[in-house]
């Protein structure tokens, strides 16, 4: 299906179980132990043996020579794979570091080898042995440094974008602001480690994996063994996390299949969690400068947004700009993202990649302007809105409430309750408020499913869609009961595995619209095919309560389906909607801080996200992904941040004990309102994404909150005690 022209009416407007909070159909498996994430896939037949990775203990140059004769003497210790041995391989497509092969070494902790032995404890014993020289090379590790050598990027990133003339008005605007954010490396730390199995049958390998993209990832699985694609079997079915982590095919799946071949048995590898970090990808640390001028009555005029951030060679930039090109209004306006070359582990993707960092410097700056100028921080922001694309006027947004976010989330959070910075007390703690905007744009992929219809008219729905813990499989079987005319209990969700159609996939926010999108243009193929196989007029069937009616005819979906059942294949394609209406979703963040007058400690006292993103598939699980992403965002704020090692190249706080995220203790209160609109623009479903959105902008309205509590404005993040004091 060819989604070109704005939804109108369509099946599931008349809406019985799209939109309901429903909780997920996987919950049960998974509260009682009995979803199987990727190291936990148990066959009784199979000998199962265990490989652990060893990582390169240099962060640039070359392996000289491995020893691993004492290794492979250990005991139950089967094979000893090296890099070396492997030699020189085909990076993946969505690789910028090569997982595996070849003697150079490209970052710190980079797979080097995996020890295959008889138990886990015996592999990660052996893996110590091994011997390693190397000739190390100078690297760059340390942005601020290599700023000044930071490069424009091809176009195909769009690094640069002007309208009008900034710096003329900027000179010319009766009230300034020019200050410089940072934001530091990030980690996803999933609570589950990258993990996968390989068993290989004949030339056909399967990888239970844990894995966001099970196409992506078997193409460059191939790749990068020189496997025929065809010849592996990917599964996917849960997945503890991935936050963008697990978007690109990493070393864990490349180890066990090299591992299972030299053993000639299933191999289990999941990556420990002291290497994960280094190994993997993060997101990169930017230095942001924002300039915004702005009339006296707080109209922006002028509105300037650098990035700079660092990247492996021939990697990518952290698009930290991407919402100052379509957030505010402003006639003069220039955008600009320069890349440096660093040599710490592979800058990727991490949930909201771009806007996540980019809001956290812009929405300080806003709050720093709308003080400089006078005016309150919301209406601020309501005054420079702007309903269409301001640097493309005549692209339209398809839909923007943001205003309508701001003035909600202000009254039922109690705004106007808000001081002066430092005015309030209590205790022995200020407490302060701040606000900032969530945006973050709406992407969309091809995505497929087939839908079957059984002759005891239940509805299988087959897709290579994941669920990391979003609620994939719970909006996938309400989009098909809706279609079909089933209750939820007569539909089963099958998900990640490479023998179904190729989905969107889970990222970039992307997956709920786009995976339902697919599973409704297969119900509709199915629906024909009911309609063709009764003869029943197309115009007026309706399916419902588990029947399908037409004139006075009615006949079960059972029966419909006779012995042998049906099948509706389809993907959803997008056409130009995309391109002719500018496609966002939008929020707005209230956060309320204490801190604490003797220590400098910050701590969150309540939270509030009013959101306006299409059609909400299932308020409970777009809830979770919003309230998981506040607290991520809180996090960002108050405490992560990889300590970069900036002599010998990597990552100090490797592991979940020192790199210290967010969690339910650390927010006392929360809350998230969805704003009521649909999206005819977005898609059949008439949804948007909201897993992405709700992190952009919640560091920021921490850090306005904790400005409003102290009077103390903190640029760069994470905001820590010592930063305050
Ligand atoms: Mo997201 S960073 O595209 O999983």
């Amino acid at each position: 299906m060819q989604f070109d022209t704005p939804a109108t009416t369509n099946p599931i407007d008349n809406l019985k179980v799209v939109g309901q909070p429903i909780h997920r159909i996987d919950g049960q498996l998974k509260t009682t132990g009995r979803a199987m994430y990727a190291y936990e896939w148990h066959d009784p037949n199979m000998r199962y043996a265990y490989g652990y990775p060893v990582g390169a203990a240099i962060a640039k140059g070359r392996i000289t020579s491995m020893d691993v004769s004492a290794a492979k003497r250990a005991p139950g210790v089967l094979a000893v794979v090296t890099t070396l041995d492997v030699g020189e391989r085909k990076k993946g497509k969505f690789n910028t570091a090569k997982l595996f092969g070849g003697d150079e070494v490209q970052h710190y902790h980079q797979a080097i080898a995996v020890v295959v032995a008889e138990t886990f404890e015996q592999a990660r014993a052996a893996a110590a042995l091994v011997k390693v020289d190397y000739a190390e090379e100078e690297g760059a590790f340390d942005l601020g440094q290599a700023k000044d050598s930071a490069v424009k990027p091809d176009e195909s990133q769009q690094p640069d974008t002007a309208t009008g003339n900034f710096e003329d008005a900027f000179t010319s605007a009766p009230v300034t602001l020019d200050a410089t954010y940072t934001t530091p490396d990030q980690s996803h730390a999933m609570m589950e480690p990258h993990a996968s199995i390989a068993a290989w049958n004949g030339d056909e390998v399967t990888v239970w994996t844990s894995s966001q993209m099970i196409d992506w990832w078997r193409s460059d699985l191939a790749t990068t063994l020189d496997i025929d694609k065809e010849k592996i079997h990917l599964m996917s079915p849960f997945i503890g996390g991935g936050f963008g982590g697990k978007l690109f095919l990493r070393a864990d799946a490349v180890l066990a299949v090299v591992g299972a071949r030299a053993v000639k048995r299933p191999v289990k590898v999941a990556l420990p969690r002291p290497l994960l970090i280094n190994n993997t990808t993060h997101r990169p640390a930017t230095i942001q400068r924002i300039r915004i001028g702005t009339e006296g009555d707080g109209k922006i005029t002028a509105i300037a947004h650098e990035s700079w951030s660092g990247d492996l060679p021939g990697g990518g930039l952290e698009t930290a700009v991407n919402q100052t090109r379509l957030l505010y209004a402003g006639a003069n306006r220039m955008t600009a993202m320069r890349l440096a070359t660093l040599h710490l582990p592979e800058g990727n993707a991490m949930r909201a990649p771009g806007e996540a960092p980019g809001l956290m410097a812009l929405e300080i700056a806003i709050d720093e302007i709308a003080e400089k100028v006078g005016i309150d921080p919301v209406q601020f922001r309501i005054v420079n809105d702007t309903q269409i694309d301001p640097e493309k006027p005549q692209r339209r947004f398809s839909q923007r409430n943001l205003i309508g976010c701001l003035k909600l989330g202000a009254e039922r959070f109690g705004w106007r309750e808000r001081g002066k910075p430092g005015s309030r007390r209590d205790g022995n703690w200020l407490v302060g408020m701040g606000v900032a905007v969530a945006f973050r744009n709406n992407l969309v992929l091809p995505s497929g499913a087939r839908v079957k219809l059984d002759r005891e008219g239940v509805v299988t729905v087959e897709t290579d869609m994941t669920d990391i813990g979003t609620g994939s499989y719970t909006i996938i079987a309400q989009t098909a009961a809706e279609m079909m005319g089933v209750a939820i209990d007569k539909v089963a969700v099958q998900l990640g595995d490479s023998r179904f159609p190729v989905s969107a996939g889970s990222g970039g926010q992307f997956g709920a619209n786009s995976s339902t999108s697919g599973v409704y243009a297969a119900c509709v193929k199915l629906r024909e095919a009911i309609a063709k196989k009764l003869g029943f007029n197309s115009e007026d069937i309706v399916f419902e309560n588990g029947e399908v009616r037409s004139g006075n005819r009615s006949v079960p979906l059972a029966e419909a389906a006779g012995p042998d059942g049906l099948v509706g294949e389809d993907t959803i394609k997008w056409g130009e909607l995309t391109e002719t209406h500018q496609q966002s979703t939008f929020g707005a963040h209230f956060v309320e801080v204490g801190v604490d007058i003797a220590t400098g400690e910050s701590r969150i006292r309540r939270m509030l996200a009013v959101c306006a993103a299409g059609r909400i598939l299932n308020p409970i699980t777009a809830r979770s992904q919003v309230i998981g992403a506040m607290t991520m965002g809180a996090g960002g704020a108050l405490s992560e941040e990889l300590a970069v090692d900036t002599r010998r190249g990597f990552f100090v706080n490797h592991d979940l004990a020192s790199y210290e995220v967010a969690v339910h203790a650390d927010i006392p209160h929360q809350e998230v309102i969805f704003m009521d609109e649909t999206d005819p623009m977005s898609s059949p479903m008439k949804a948007k994404g909201v897993g992405e959105l709700g992190l952009c902008g919640v560091a920021a309205a921490i850090a306005n909150a904790v400005y409003n509590a102290t009077g103390v404005r903190v640029r760069h993040y994470p905001l820590t005690l010592d930063k305050l004091i």
